[in-house]
């Protein structure tokens, strides 16, 4: 297990280049089950969580390559069984579900793991797979799906859910008739999967709204297609450009993806604009202000973005508040912080911070993907040095992070433990 070293204290000054998102890379790559010619996926990041999934592909009988960001994948035989060892590492392998019950109507995948956010349950996929006309029980810690043909169906989830929407996408695409989703999730991701789901041969009409209709297709072909830009990883350097008082440029930046965020930045004081050759520009605008956030699905404050922005918070003037309603444990990164000098109190849901004037240093241990992140930019703006052991979740969701912040000035390396 490596660490990660970080001297603060440095303004990082400099362009950084965003990489495709993790977020849809992940069902995209599933999405190619579905696909009966070969797929060329070209920007997706060289992360952890997209090696699992390649293995996953292969295992369910899926050959892929993967060089210089490109993905190439062809299905040779579908096998319907995702083993536990890969399962336990990612929940979004929960993905296959629906593909596998709509191709092979068999499915068997253990029950996820994936980051400690939380219960997690993927009670809404089956409810809705279910709906289509997949039965499922639990057998040694696997989901058995088993059915005749999915058939179109009328869904209503009971609440916006990102994974779930997008595998009742990938079932509906080859299912018989017409499924019409309510209350889907409309995340960006969400629609890249559309996207990459209709360049197949799809019919879908409606992503990016809460309505969602598909025209089940006799199959789906092989394409080529570019994974979006993660906006979580350029919403990390946005807080990191800030937090350091440095001046950094965003390239490939999915700022109309990040409204939420850009508006509390500018509330806090911060810079953020698109320039005319089409980089984002992030810099302070004057002392950092405190704010109040409430995480939502999109198009609300994201919940993927929460540990960072507290990070900023706790060297900003005043007291702010940060209401977390996606997950309910996902506060993790508050004691961590809190050994580097931060003064955040957490009741219920609710973080209450109050600015300090510098966090100090120390060792930390990340807990999940995206408090890795937060402690990170919590070190780039510290006195001192801040040692942060697991680093292994930041390689899960962020794409050579320790290189792209030295190229901007950031005193970071990595060791292993
Ligand atoms: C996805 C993202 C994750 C992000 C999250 C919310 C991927 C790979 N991960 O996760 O980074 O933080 O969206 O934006 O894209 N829930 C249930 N039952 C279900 C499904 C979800 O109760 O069947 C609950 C979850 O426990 C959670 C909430 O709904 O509290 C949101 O989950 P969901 O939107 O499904 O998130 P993921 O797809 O897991």
């Amino acid at each position: 297990m490596d660490k990660l070293i970080i001297k603060g204290g440095v303004p990082l000054k400099g362009t950084i280049n965003v990489s495709g998102s993790k977020n849809a890379a992940l069902p995209i790559l599933t999405a190619c089950l579905l696909a009966k010619g070969p797929v060329r996926l070209t920007n997706v990041p060289r992360l952890r969580d997209i090696n699992t999934t390649l293995k996953l592909l292969n295992i369910l009988g899926c050959e892929t390559t993967f060089e210089d960001n490109v993905v190439t994948a062809q299905v040779k035989e579908l096998k319907p069984e995702a083993p536990y060892e890969l399962v336990k590492t990612m929940r979004a392998s929960v993905l296959c579900l629906g593909p596998l019950l709509g191709l092979l109507g068999e499915a068997k995948v253990a029950l996820p793991g994936g980051c400690a956010i939380g219960a997690r349950p993927v009670d809404l996929h089956l409810k809705a797979l279910e709906r289509m006309g997949a039965k499922f029980i639990l057998d040694s810690g696997y989901i058995h799906g088993i059915c005749g043909g999915l058939v179109g169906a009328r869904i209503m989830f009971d609440f916006p859910t990102v994974g779930g929407t997008e595998n009742l996408l990938m079932a509906a695409s080859v299912a018989k008739g017409c499924t019409i989703l309510e209350n889907c999730a409309r995340e960006p991701e969400v629609v890249d999967l559309a996207n990459f789901l209709i360049a197949m041969g799809a019919r879908i009409r409606g992503a990016g709204t809460s309505v969602i209709e598909v025209e089940g297709v006799r199959e789906l072909k092989g394409c080529e297609y570019r994974v979006m830009p993660d906006r979580i990883e350029a919403g990390t350097y946005l807080v990191a450009g800030a937090i350091t008082d440095g001046e950094l440029k965003l390239v490939d930046c999915p700022l109309e993806d990040l409204d939420a965020l850009v508006t509390k930045l500018r509330e806090m004081n911060v810079y953020v604009e698109k320039q005319t050759d089409g980089t984002v520009l992030v810099h302070r605008n004057g002392p950092l202000m405190g704010v109040d956030v409430v995480t939502q699905p999109h198009p609300g404050f994201p919940t993927d973005m929460q540990a960072q922005v507290m990070a900023l918070m706790c060297v900003a003037e005043g007291s702010g508040s940060i209401q977390e309603k996606i997950f309910e444990n996902r506060f993790m990164h508050v004691s961590e912080l809190g050994r580097m000098g931060a003064r955040i109190t957490l009741k219920d849901r609710t973080a209450m911070v109050r600015g300090v004037e510098h966090l100090e240093g120390a060792p930390v241990m990340a807990s999940d993907l995206r408090a890795s992140a937060s402690l990170v930019l919590a070190g780039l703006v510290a006195k001192g040095t801040t040692e942060i052991q697991r680093i292994y979740h930041l390689d899960r969701g962020y794409e050579r992070m320790e290189e792209k912040l030295s190229a901007v000035g950031a005193i970071i390396r990595r060791e292993p433990e």
